[in-house]
């Protein structure tokens, strides 16, 4: 085995700039036993993109929490695509990517972009110029969960219950839990669940034109090929899925720009470069740290061989900064064209909501350039102490309209 990469993904200066540690474990080798983690760590782009594309690498849930503490927990992950391999995985995909692909999310562009233009709005009114006020209680924090809410048809009033659950639930993912996260995130399922059956019920007596409403047409319709678990899981994870990782790009992005005022200055002028920035915002600084698999045969990776039944992960955001793939891979260019960057993943498992995220951070960031002159730091950026799902929980923020 290689030596152990040096890395200690809870220790807090890795997880505020986690970028020098994946420079120097990348030059050391591509793939890395981690002893701590029990697991492979793999850090090259060639290497991560490998891991998300080989089947012979899976993700099987196969229950991996105690049945008797987590069973809501574990019901939402054994039923989740996320968690399936072919030929589950692709019965469930081709019916979500229908539900995607019937115009739900083009519907949501001119919703999306008035959503934005009105958050940014209400944050420059209370910021004048002066005050600070911060962007996720302003912006970030609300329209993600508020599209994927509008898109599956969740009404209003139930919203506010979304964020808290979704939250509980994805602490479980990171390294250093605690009893209280656990219990708290099985707590969070159970609650989820019994909330979603209740929904699913009743849009079954009042079909409406959402996309709970399609999913129940297709269990209905075609009930052995949709699990009533199945749907209820889908929901979660869209609910889930479907925000967390976009509120942290739209902070760590937001960041990124206001650290390089060049950049910032550059897209101002340019508004036609947002697309290509947003791409480079999610490369720069990645929402999404690392995915795990495991190994259902022996797979030489990277100059290592993983055994069957050993677990490797794809670390993005350092796959991101490979300047084997990358030019000037550390520099911020809101321009860059070339951008294989795999913050969404890669193969069979690549996002879903791709199309529906660039939509919302299109949005967002053309929101908070249009409708202000000047956008500044208000106070220091205050950041999650998670590692996996890499995020701000403050970024004060003072705006000018
Ligand atoms: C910037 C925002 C987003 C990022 C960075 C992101 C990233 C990812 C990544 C890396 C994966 C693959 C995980 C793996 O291979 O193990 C994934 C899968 C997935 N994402 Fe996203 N995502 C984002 C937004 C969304 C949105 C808005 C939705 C829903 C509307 C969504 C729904 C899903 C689903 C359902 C999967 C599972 C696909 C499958 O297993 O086949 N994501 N996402």
């Amino acid at each position: 085995m290689s030596p152990a990469a040096p890395l200690d993904l809870t220790d807090p200066a890795v997880v505020a700039d986690p970028y020098p540690a994946f420079a120097a474990a990348r030059a050391t080798a591509a793939v890395q036993w981690h002893e701590g983690l029990g697991l492979w760590l793999a850090f090259t782009h060639a290497a991560a993109n490998a891991v998300l594309r080989d089947r012979r690498l899976g993700r099987i849930w196969s229950d991996k929490e105690p049945a008797e503490r987590f069973e809501a927990f574990n019901l939402i992950h054994r039923n989740a695509i996320l968690e399936m391999e072919p030929p589950d995985h692709t019965r469930l995909r081709r019916l979500i990517s229908t539900a995607f692909a019937r115009g739900h999310v083009e519907r949501l562009r001119p919703w999306v972009q008035a959503l934005a233009d009105r958050l940014v709005d209400g944050m420059v009114e209370r910021s004048a110029g002066t005050a600070p006020v911060d962007l996720f209680t302003g912006m970030a924090g609300q329209l993600p969960v508020a599209v994927i809410a509008e898109l599956l048809g969740v009404p209003e009033a139930d919203r506010p219950l979304l964020r808290p659950w979704s939250n509980a639930i994805v602490k479980m993912y990171e390294y250093g839990r605690t009893p209280q996260i656990e219990d708290g995130a099985e707590r969070a399922a159970a609650e989820f669940v019994g909330y979603l059956r209740g929904l699913v019920a009743e849009r079954r007596t009042r079909l409406g034109e959402d996309l709970i409403s399609h999913l129940v047409t297709v269990r209905d319709s075609q009930g052995d090929r949709l699990t009533e678990d199945e749907l209820v899981t889908t929901c979660i994870l869209l609910l889930d899925a479907g925000h967390e990782a976009t509120v942290n790009v739209t902070g760590n992005g937001l960041l990124a720009l206001l650290e390089h005022p060049d950049q910032l200055a550059r897209l101002r002028a340019a508004p036609d470069l947002l697309p290509t920035a947003v791409e480079e915002l999610m490369r720069f600084d990645s929402p999404l740290q690392l995915f795990e698999r495991t190994a259902t045969e022996d797979v030489a990776i990277g100059g290592v061989t993983v055994e069957r039944g050993q677990k490797i992960a794809a670390l993005l955001g350092s796959a991101n900064r490979d300047p084997a793939v990358f030019a000037g891979a550390d520099t911020l260019d809101v321009g860059r064209t070339e951008n294989p960057h795999i913050s969404f993943g890669a193969g069979v498992h690549f996002c879903i909501g791709a199309p529906l995220a660039r939509v919302e951070l299109q949005a967002s960031f053309g929101a908070l350039l249009r409708r202000t002159s000047a956008l500044e730091l208000g106070g220091p950026a205050v950041r999650r102490p998670e590692f996996v799902i890499r995020g701000l929980q403050e970024l004060p923020l003072v705006l000018t309209g």
